[in-house]
């Protein structure tokens, strides 16, 4: 009795293949033993290869007997004809073989073979293949005479196209209780038979496309460098045909990923299913599984991507680690890399291909997209402006073409009504899939009273009707769960069906499906040859059936262990999608309601982990599908300050603040009192941040007047988010002090609610607070490098920041190399805003080394990145420190040029702006010999210092108008305001700035400036 399927065991339909010598027992009478050992090897010899060459695998042999398998380890869409094929070719084999045992010992064999399809267990330690199948093949086999083959029925079914073959009387076999009709197989047709339609029709036309797509891979070998290649039509016209006739021809890595239809919020699912290809252990790049042991960051980015690591990262950071990776594998074989159906691909999903685009460099990568046109309603400007992207537009078949293809798919010897001819022709319009579909109409139908469907639906529609109800349901659950389906998915949505993978066969003799690679580990998986054909099996389900088999399909995927990243995505959408047809149907009842319950629990967990990924997008579509199933009135508060949080993150502050005003609401109704302090935070935290000079007081009042009841109240998310508001509200004003310990606290709450995403974007805030205030720097930069230490992403913001703080401690030759190192990883990553913002780092480090010059140049670079970037806020400061550089190169006109466009650009709580570009006015005035106006001016510039808590901003005025003093012959009021600056410094520990001063005070003194000198 067999044991309970084990894990590696399943069920599939395969195709079995029996053989035995007859005769060999009255051979083995007549020859030596030796020669008989010998004859038989030879045998056995032919026949492995006969099989092997058919792609079959030989499961053993069994005294004369050979047993082989067609499908086993992977399923062919044509293993019934591959067995078939391998049987008419052992007979052949033995023919030849015959003539040479007649030759070397006068005599010879025959064999009889059995072949049968059907389902059988693979997978067992000992066997390939157990079942009954197996069985009824051994005894097709005893039946057949010497030289016959003798087919099952099932294995008929399948290739009775390709084949002549004739009935036999129903055969009784031992252990059957009813008959069995087998055939008798007398002749395989040619390869080239067009009545098999397995790979359709011979390509027509479309040499010129292939000539443009063949010359754009050669550029992109000959030059080492990486090309955007786009392939724009409409449904059917060709796109995946052209590339897979390309693709035959050329000599590269292939990886291909698919976008989804439904993929809204599933972002990532083309680029997983090519990260996988590339990883694989089997069939992938040792040089892409060698950087990812290397680089911890792209190991760290690929595998949040892969669902195997939990932290934060960012799209960004995906895309340069997706690039890495395929950098590390296009070297000596070039990589081509297929994303098809990019008209359904997410915004960041072509931000992804871009950034690819416009950054590799120096391997050879060509990216190939094919999409329908309307991807370019929404990215108008894909591909454009570059100089490595084309873009070709696929149009529908010439009418020549079109009718060579009408020629090729008429099966040979049948005849086409002219008018019906013509019809096809006229309404196909070129579009090669409404020909073929067309036309296997007709041949499934035999063409009695049909009209020719004037859309592709309705063609489609028509031919789907033709299948036996059978194939329909399997075909319609499949439709359910998408282009590419599982069997087993089939199997729990058709539960009365005894024979799914048996007609799944038949589905694929006829062409509407194809066998694919399985997404889920030890399924078998299909594919709709045209993802028309999907549409039109799913339209034609009942809206009830829908929803039913969606739940059945969303129930299945939650019961399997998957191992899926994208199992919340996709389980959310399938029970979402259940849900709202019964809703279609009538009033939600429990059942429904449990439905949406449960989607709304998935949709919110994948929401959480794109944010994690920073996929703003996608997480924002997840979250408001999550909210917009659950019960009215039963508002959940945490997604919902996520969901303000990543409006507000994306830009849309309006409807960030309209959503949190709406909660607020929802919660008085409720009389939720924390609920409605908790809304108000979000919301609030955003007006303050987009207007922080009306805003700022109103959101203190609400920080202090939540706090009790918050804190009462001790959800550690409700509490992340007062503390979060709490800091920004000392942090504007520059209480960095305050902030920094209110945004210490908020990331220790976002932790306790498990909140990565919010704890991340925390500790950036808490990095510039620390850094900004009077914390001494050597524990500072202790802080800075535990927080790098925390995640193992990249963080361009805490690297420039340490950076910054090494050359306060006198350690330029570090925070040089710091900077220069974060700077070239932010340029790989394209993030040029980061890079530019970061030369004020570069400026402040050579300021203190004393290279005037130097941090001149830094910052006049930064200042014009910024500026052709069209990046306002940035370039305030930057010009204010431009200013200070020109001033200390004593190119005092110039500064104060740049000082007045600092003004221009920054508002007036914006402290370091005010404080360089000011100061600078002041001392260029002192220059000018207007004492009274530089004082008058640099003393309002020392009262805003002060309001700070960052000793750097008073001790700089204090420096300012120590110079001031200077020139104006007052040496010793000079003297004591530098020692207060020097003070000031040093009680942060910013030895580098104390030296700075002393500096530049001999320089006074000695009458010289760096210009002079
Ligand atoms: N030039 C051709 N010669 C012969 N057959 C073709 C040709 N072009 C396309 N076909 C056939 O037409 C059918 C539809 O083509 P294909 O799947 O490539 O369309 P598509 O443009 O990728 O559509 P979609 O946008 O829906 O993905 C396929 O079965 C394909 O084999
Ligand atoms: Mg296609």
């Amino acid at each position: 009795m067999a044991a309970a399927a084990g894990p590696r065991q399943k069920r599939k339909t395969v195709t079995v293949l029996f053989c035995d010598v007859t005769g060999s027992t009255a051979l083995g009478e007549r020859l030596d033993p030796e020669s008989f050992r010998q004859v038989m090897r030879r045998y056995f010899d032919a026949a492995r290869r006969v099989i092997e060459h058919h792609g079959g695998t030989v499961e053993k042999f069994i005294g004369d007997a050979v047993m082989a398998v067609f499908g086993v380890p992977v399923l062919h869409e044509d293993d019934a004809l591959r067995a078939v094929r391998a049987a008419a070719g052992l007979c052949e084999q033995i023919a030849v073989l015959n003539r040479e045992l007649e030759a070397d010992f006068g005599a010879s064999v025959s064999v009889r073979t059995g072949v049968n399809t059907g389902q059988v267990i693979t997978g067992t330690e000992e066997r390939l293949a157990t079942g009954d199948a197996v069985n009824l093949a051994a005894r097709l086999e005893q039946a057949a005479a010497p030289g016959e083959i003798i087919m099952g029925p099932q294995t008929w079914r399948l290739v009775r196209d390709a084949v002549t073959a004739e009935p036999l009387e129903p055969l009784r076999l031992k252990g059957k209780s009813l008959p069995v009709t087998a055939y008798r197989l007398l002749q395989v047709r040619s390869d080239m038979d067009p009545g098999i339609r397995l790979a359709g029709a011979p390509l027509v036309g479309r040499q010129g496309q292939l000539r443009v797509l063949g010359d754009a891979f050669a550029n992109v070998v000959g030059e080492r460098s990486c090309g955007l290649f786009t392939v724009l039509g409409t449904a059917g016209v060709g796109k995946s045909r052209l590339t897979a006739e390309f693709l035959r021809g050329i000599d590269a890595r292939v990886l291909v990923g698919r976008c989804l239809s439904y993929g809204q919020g599933i972002t990532y699912w083309p680029v997983v299913s090519i990260v996988k290809q590339l990883l694989d252990s089997e069939h992938g790049s040792a040089d892409a599984t060698e950087l990812m042991g290397r680089d911890v960051k792209v190991a760290a980015a690929v595998n949040v991507l892969l669902g195997e690591q939990e932290t934060v990262t960012s799209p960004r950071e995906i895309a340069w680690a997706v690039r890495k990776l395929f950098e590390s594998c296009a070297g000596p074989v070039p990589l081509l890399v297929v994303f098809d159906d990019l008209h359904w691909g997410e915004p960041t999903l072509l931000d992804l291909i871009e950034h690819i685009a416009d950054f590799s460099r120096g391997a050879p990568i060509m990216i190939l997209c094919l999409a329908r046109p309307e991807l370019l309603d929404w990215r108008q400007g894909w591909g454009g402006g570059k100089l490595n992207a084309t873009t070709l537009l696929l149009e529908p078949l010439k009418p020549a073409d079109t009718a060579a293809l009408i020629e090729e798919l008429v099966p040979e010897g049948s005849h086409l009504d002219p008018q019906l001819r013509e019809r096809v022709q006229t309404n196909s319009a070129g579009n090669p899939l409404f020909v073929e579909e067309m036309l296997a109409l007709l041949t499934e139908s035999d063409g009695r009273g049909l009209i020719v469907p004037p859309t592709i639906q309705a063609l489609l529609a028509a031919r789907l009707d033709q299948l036996r109800p059978e194939e329909r349901t399997v075909l319609e659950c499949g439709s359910v769960e998408g282009q590419s389906f599982h069997q087993g998915a089939v199997q729990v949505m058709a539960p009365e069906e005894p024979d799914v993978p048996g007609w799944l066969m038949t589905l694929v003799q006829k062409d509407l499906v194809r066998p694919e690679r399985a997404v889920l580990p030890g399924e078998d998986a299909f594919r709709f040859r045209h993802l028309l054909i999907r549409d039109a099996a799913y339209e034609a389900l009942a809206k009830t059936d829908r929803a039913e088999l969606h739940e059945r399909f969303a129930r299945w995927l939650e019961e399997r262990d998957t191992g899926l990243v994208e199992l919340d995505e996709l389980a959310g959408y399938h029970l979402e999608q259940a849900f709202c047809y019964w809703c279609e149907l009538g009033p939600a009842g429990d059942r429904a309601r449990r439905l949406a319950v449960d989607a709304a629990a998935h949709l919110d967990a994948a929401g959480r982990r794109a944010l994690d990924r920073v996929d703003i997008g996608a997480a924002v579509n997840l979250l408001e599908r999550a909210e917009t199933l659950l019960p009215p009135r039963q508002t959940n508060l945490a997604l919902q300050e996520s969901l303000i949080r990543g409006l507000g993150e994306s830009g849309r502050f309006d409807d960030a603040i309209a959503r949190a005003d709406r909660i607020a609401d929802e919660s008085a109704a409720a009389g939720d009192r924390v609920g409605v302090l908790r809304a108000r935070l979000a919301g609030m935290m955003w007006q303050a941040i987009v207007d922080p000079e009306r805003e700022l007081a109103e959101l203190r009042t609400l920080v202090a007047e939540a706090r009790p009841a918050v804190e009462r109240d001790g959800d550690p998310a409700a509490l992340a988010t007062l503390e979060y508001a709490a800091g920004w509200v000392d942090y504007i004003p520059c209480r960095n002090v305050a902030a920094f310990a209110a945004f210490t606290r908020a990331m220790q709450y976002a932790r306790r609610a498990g909140d990565l995403w919010f704890e991340t974007s925390i500790r950036k805030m808490a990095a510039a607070a620390i850094y900004l205030g009077p914390t001494p720097r050597s524990e500072a930069l202790q802080w800075i490098t535990d927080a790098e230490a925390q995640s193992v992403t990249y963080q361009p913001e805490l690297e420039w920041r340490k950076a910054a703080m090494l050359a306060e401690l006198e350690r330029f030759d570090e925070a040089r190399s710091v900077l220069a190192a974060s700077i070239g990883q932010m340029n790989e990553r394209g993030l040029a805003l980061s890079a530019a913002w970061a030369m004020q780092t570069a400026w402040e480090i050579e300021m203190l080394a004393g290279d005037d010059a130097a941090s001149e140049r830094n910052i006049r670079q930064g200042c014009e990145q910024l500026d052709r970037l069209g990046e306002r806020a940035a370039l305030s400061t930057s010009a204010g420190e431009l200013a200070e550089a020109l001033y200390a190169l004593g190119r005092y006109e110039e500064a104060w040029q740049w000082a007045v466009r600092g003004l221009e650009l920054g508002s007036s709580d914006d402290l370091a702006t005010q404080v360089f570009s000011l100061g600078v006015q002041a001392k260029v005035l002192a220059r000018r010999g207007e004492t009274s106006a530089a004082l008058t001016l640099a003393e309002q510039v020392d009262r805003l210092a002060r309001t700070s808590d960052d000793p750097r901003n008073p001790g700089d005025t204090a420096l300012y108008l120590a110079e001031i003093m200077y020139l104006s012959g007052n040496p010793t009021r000079a003297g004591k305001l530098v020692q207060r600056a020097i003070d000031l410094y040093k009680s942060k520990g910013a030895i580098a700035f104390a030296k700075r001063a002393r500096r530049l005070t001999a320089q006074w003194a000695s009458g010289t400036s760096p210009a002079s000198t």
